[in-house]
């Protein structure tokens, strides 16, 4: 580098470090999709009437009667008398202009070159031929099928043959355990899975149905599973022959060759799908999502936010195993009709340069991501992207957990060149799709701030009264009325639904639906413009690499580690990973606090949820700092893991451990 382009960065690092707020460049508002700054004035005027613009996106079997079904709060119905398949959504409308244009473009691992596109045209064949393969071993309307699947097309595919059918399919993350999968499978009492022979990381096969097999001796009842094939002969050391109640992929489809199968005519808020997410008790909540409030919902905000249009070539690198990946890489962007990238592996495997290759080679017009990946890209360094041309960006969106000022303006300068606006997104599992955000084409953004609201959303950050808070102070962050993509009840457990999301800020009595405020357990804060800084979580869930995870679940997995009486574990800040799991650990008598025990608690995390839980730290201790009623005191354990001064500690019974541990800490 010359000492002129040095100059140049400096100066450059220095007039950033000073901006806080950016004006979306002239050329993106040009061609943007929403302009209009009065959309917020007239949403909110027309409410709820304003979310029929949503509707509109999607093509309907038969017109719904009334938008907004407010009568059982917080059971809200949306587009009610509406039917619609969400399969026909996504694909068969495209097919009149758009048969041979990508629908899907795969990248797969590189270590075979077996990068695929998939054209409308033939993601409508191979979904039909998914459909009939499913329908032929039994599945049948409202049946929930579990998918566990990395980031292969069979995964997509499976899901919209699911939704063509009516089955509700229920994904869960490939990173995640046997014990994970059981878990759901139970709870969702699901007597299908679709599941693979294994797949590829860092260029090495990775046996997957074995970790599904052992996953299916806990499941309680009888269950058919598919396996895709994805690794072909280099998966044949693994030695697996399938059960009998195991069909081959490929087998099946070979049977079903050219089968068409008509999408089923679903009611609006008849089930797409359910996605099992962490809270704050040991058992992962089962989101339930509808039809068509999630999809024009999720339609929408890839318009509106991601700013997609069909002829774009959009790239979301999150997992499908998460929500963003079921929002944002399948249901909205095929839903517009655009061309969604899918890639498999991670962004360092075999370089550094692995997505700005993807980007430059496919010309991507948009890249959503984590800023954990920026955080970790800023790490590497601006020469991996600097090597190649990256101006198709248009829009870049982050999600997942607060993004810092410093990621975000480097994100801006060396990802967008300054010329493609950032959108911070808010959202949640249960939400849907996103919430809080600058719409690209009106607002001016702030780093480190997601924005305002979207139009037609009333948030508002009040105290533990309900008030609202002024303007600069923390609070927490409240949805005060209903929206289209709104989870609408926690899978079989109605109770549980309205005591996590509701109880906090309602009158749970009431049947007005103005007494009823939903809840996402998130702090925040807001400033003059309306704009919502979000602080993170202030439950016990944690955000590791911007993944829910529950601290109740991670406790209960070392507590089942042989030799370990009692657990605690908090999220302490982390360089790259935003929050990671640190785990403070009473031994039972006659045991070590060893390397090795140390090492048996991690893989008893791992084995219990995946390797994404996997703690950062153990500690050792002969207590945990508890009050005199005997709960734990958390946060002085999260004072510690963040080496930041201890928090008030008159009221423990044993104020002393809380040094001894920061010692034991610091070892
Ligand atoms: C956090 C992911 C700050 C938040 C879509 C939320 C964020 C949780 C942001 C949901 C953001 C997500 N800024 N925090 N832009 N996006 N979060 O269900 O704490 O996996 O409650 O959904 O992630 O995580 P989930």
């Amino acid at each position: 580098m010359t000492d002129e382009g040095s100059n140049d960065d400096v100066e450059l690092e220095v007039r950033l470090a000073e901006q806080d707020e950016f004006e979306p460049p002239e050329s993106f508002v040009e061609q943007a999709n929403v302009t209009d700054a009065g959309i917020y004035e007239e949403f909110e005027e027309n409410w709820p009437d304003c979310w029929e613009g949503a509707a509109d996106l999607l093509s309907w079997d038969e017109d719904y009667e009334t938008v907004l079904d407010d009568s059982n709060p917080p059971f809200y119905e949306w587009f009610t008398g509406g039917k619609l398949n969400a399969s026909y959504n996504c694909i068969d409308r495209h097919l009149p202009e758009r048969a041979d244009e990508a629908a899907l473009e795969w990248v797969g691992e590189p270590v075979e070159e077996d990068n695929r596109t998939i054209t409308y045209e033939e993601l409508h064949r191979e979904v039909n031929e998914a459909a009939a393969v499913l329908r032929d071993l039994g599945v049948g309307e409202d049946d929930i099928v579990t998918l566990y699947m990395p980031m292969i097309p069979q995964l997509p595919i499976v899901m919209l043959a699911c939704a063509r059918i009516g089955a509700p399919h229920s994904v869960v993350f490939a990173g995640f355990s046997a014990e994970a999968l059981a878990t759901r499978m139970n709870a969702a009492d699901s007597e299908y899975l679709v599941t693979c022979d294994g797949y590829y990381r860092r260029g090495d096969p990775l046996d997957h149905l074995e970790k599904t097999n052992t996953g299916l001796a806990d499941v309680e009842h009888g269950v058919d599973t598919v396996v895709v094939d994805r690794l072909g002969s280099n998966g044949d050391d693994f030695g697996h022959d399938l059960a009998d109640d195991q069909h081959d992929y490929d087998d099946l489809l070979a049977d079903h060759e050219g089968a068409t199968v008509e999408p089923v005519e679903r009611d609006a808020e008849d089930m797409l799908f359910l996605m099992y997410t962490s809270g704050t008790t040991g058992q992962p909540k089962g989101v339930k999502h509808t039809t068509a409030g999630y999809l024009a919902w999720t339609a929408w905000t890839s318009q509106s936010v991601l700013d997609i249009k069909p002829e774009d070539t959009y790239f979301c690198a999150a997992d499908i195993g998460w929500i963003t990946g079921h929002s944002y890489i399948v249901y909205g962007p095929l839903a517009l009709g655009t061309t969604s990238m899918m890639y498999e592996g991670t962004p360092d495997y075999p370089t550094r340069e692995r997505l700005w290759e993807i980007i430059e080679a496919y010309e991507a017009d948009q890249l959503y991501t984590a800023p954990t990946a920026i955080r970790s890209f800023m790490k590497w360094g601006e020469e991996y992207p600097e090597r190649h041309d990256l101006s198709s960006l248009r829009l870049l969106g982050t999600v997942g957990e607060p993004i810092n000022p410093r990621a975000w303006k480097w994100y801006y300068t060396h990802i967008g060149n300054e010329e493609a606006p950032i959108v911070d997104t808010w959202w949640q599992t249960e939400t849907g799709g996103h919430m809080v955000t600058t719409l690209p084409g009106v607002n001016d953004m702030k780093p480190g701030s997601a924005g305002p609201a979207l139009p037609g959303l009333d948030v508002q950050i009040v105290d533990t009264s309900g008030e609202a808070v002024e303007q600069g102070r923390a609070g927490y962050l409240t949805v005060q009325k209903p929206w289209p993509g709104m989870l609408r009840t926690l899978y079989n457990n109605d109770e549980r639904f309205i005591e996590e999301y509701w109880a906090e800020y309602s009158d749970t009595d009431s049947d007005d639906p103005e007494d009823w405020v939903y809840f996402p357990e998130d702090g925040a804060k807001v400033d003059e413009d309306g704009y919502i800084t979000v602080l993170g979580r202030v439950d016990d869930v944690i955000n590791v690499s911007g993944h829910r995870l529950g601290t109740m679940e991670i406790e209960s997995a070392i507590v089942g580690v042989e030799g370990v009486a009692e657990a605690a574990v908090v999220g302490g800040e982390h360089d790259l990973k935003g929050e990671a799991v640190y785990a403070y650990v009473i031994l039972e008598e006659g045991y070590e606090g060893d390397d090795e025990m140390r090492a048996a608690i991690v893989e008893g995390v791992e084995d219990a949820i995946g390797p994404i839980a996997r703690p950062e730290a153990v500690v050792f201790t002969p207590e945990l700092p508890k009050t005199r009623s005997g709960k734990i005191m958390r946060r002085l354990l999260e004072d510690i893991a963040n080496d930041e001064e201890l928090g008030d500690t008159s009221t423990l019974q044993n104020p002393e451990i809380v040094e001894d541990i920061r010692g034991k800490s610091d070892d």
